[in-house]
């Protein structure tokens, strides 16, 4: 039997609601007009809510990583240094971007699955000459790893000249994060992992401190010129055309969050992450993560199983498009992701699916025990109110 349809569970894209898809599918409106130009204002002011900054905030028309490649290109010189957390995929992505811009790279090389210990940066910093920035995940989402990023901030605040600039692509909207107030100098997103919007922008909020630094420092690129791009933003504008439709797309998913409340999304970030633990627990298998994000949980498979043709067989059987590793991870793990417009159903049916191809393999097909777990342990943390269909109710 083939499957009926396809479930998009991967950690990036992700699911995108009705809402956001009727906003999306337009014409495109004119990037001069009033029109546009109310729409982008009230966007900017809906992310720095749930930035929780007043600080200037952007948006890039571009994938999350041109919004780290801003970061690198606008805010160091050639041979400054900056320390760069690598746990994975997209640590080695900041360390890429230091060698292409000529930024002294010294790297907290972790096991892949492993967070930082904040005072590793302090010694890192203490010991180094010319340290001019912090670069790392908020979530590391290869390994689906959290980084204790408020402690982080506590520790480079003590440093005038330091900049704390943390990748949040897995994190904003799915975390409660308040930018301000845990000194992150620099906080960037995307739009297709929590923020429930196709691939295609990225967004960048900065400091007084970054500001500084930005005024300082040589332009190196041309499109991603940050000082360029906030002088037009404040005005309601950008440099170049922008991808509009994403935009205006963006504004509904923010609206979204904004109904269900930035606490209450956190929440069900939270939850779900607690359940897909559970789930795994029963099917006796091991957490990549020793600190897993609340956004995707990474786990380990068995060695007998080839990973790859596993997310495979899922995907051909029932439709249900999981992830697997990256890099040396390859084959080894799989990925389930609950970020952005997801609830305990989405989760239930990527658990159920997992725990079927696993028995499938034993020639003994199971089921139900991942699900019973994960059900158990949302109505542990759901308070349910009394049933409203009850007669007379
Ligand atoms: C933590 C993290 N950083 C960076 C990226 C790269 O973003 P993009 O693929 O949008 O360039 C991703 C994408 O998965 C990510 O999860």
């Amino acid at each position: 039997m083939k499957p009926l349809k396809e479930r998009l569970m991967t950690p990036g894209p992700t699911l995108v609601p009705e809402r956001v898809l009727q906003a999306i599918s337009s014409h495109p409106v004119y990037h001069r007009s009033a029109e546009f130009k109310e729409i982008f204002t009230n966007t900017i002011k809906l992310l720095k809510k749930l930035f929780r900054t007043d600080r200037d905030t952007i948006i890039l028309t571009s994938s999350g990583t041109g919004a780290m490649e801003a970061a690198v290109s606008n805010l160091f010189s050639p041979g400054d240094s900056a320390v760069i957390v690598v746990g994975g995929k997209f640590g080695q992505r900041w360390e890429e971007l230091c060698k292409t811009f000529g930024v002294n790279p010294i790297v907290i090389e972790l096991e892949w699955g492993k967070s930082v210990n904040p005072e590793d940066i302090r010694k890192k910093i203490e010991n180094n000459k010319n340290v001019k920035g912090i670069l790392i995940q908020i979530c590391e989402t290869s390994t689906g790893a959290y980084n204790d990023i408020k402690a982080i901030g506590d520790i480079t605040s003590e440093y005038n000249d330091i900049l704390l600039i943390a990748d949040g692509i897995t994190a904003f909207g799915v975390y409660d994060i308040p930018v301000d107030e845990w000194n992150i100098d620099v906080a960037i997103t995307g739009s297709q992992k929590a923020l429930m919007t196709p691939p295609g922008l990225a967004i960048i909020s900065m400091s007084e401190k970054a500001k500084t630094r930005l005024s300082k420092v040589e332009k190196r690129s041309y499109y991603f010129d940050l000082e360029k791009e906030i002088k037009n933003q404040l005005k309601g504008q950008t440099a170049y055309t922008p991808a509009v439709n994403l935009i205006i797309g963006l504004n509904e998913a923010l609206k979204m969050i904004e109904e269900e409340g930035l606490k209450n999304v956190a929440e069900r970030h939270e939850i779900l992450a607690k359940c897909a633990r559970a789930g795994i627990k029963a099917l006796e298998l091991e957490l990549l993560p020793e600190c897993p994000a609340n956004g995707v949980t990474a786990v380990k498979l068995p060695e007998h199983i080839d990973g790859q043709k596993f997310v495979s067989w899922i995907k051909n059987k029932f439709g249900i498009v999981i992830a697997g590793g990256q890099e040396h991870l390859k084959g080894k793990i799989f990925r389930l992701s609950h970020m952005g417009y997801i609830d305990i159903f989405d989760l239930l049916t990527q658990l159920e699916a997992v725990e079927f191809a696993l028995t499938r393999i034993e020639m003994y097909p199971a089921y139900g025990k991942s699900v019973k777990a994960a059900m158990e342990k949302y109505i542990e943390l759901v308070h349910h109110k009394p049933i409203t269909y009850r007669k007379g109710s």
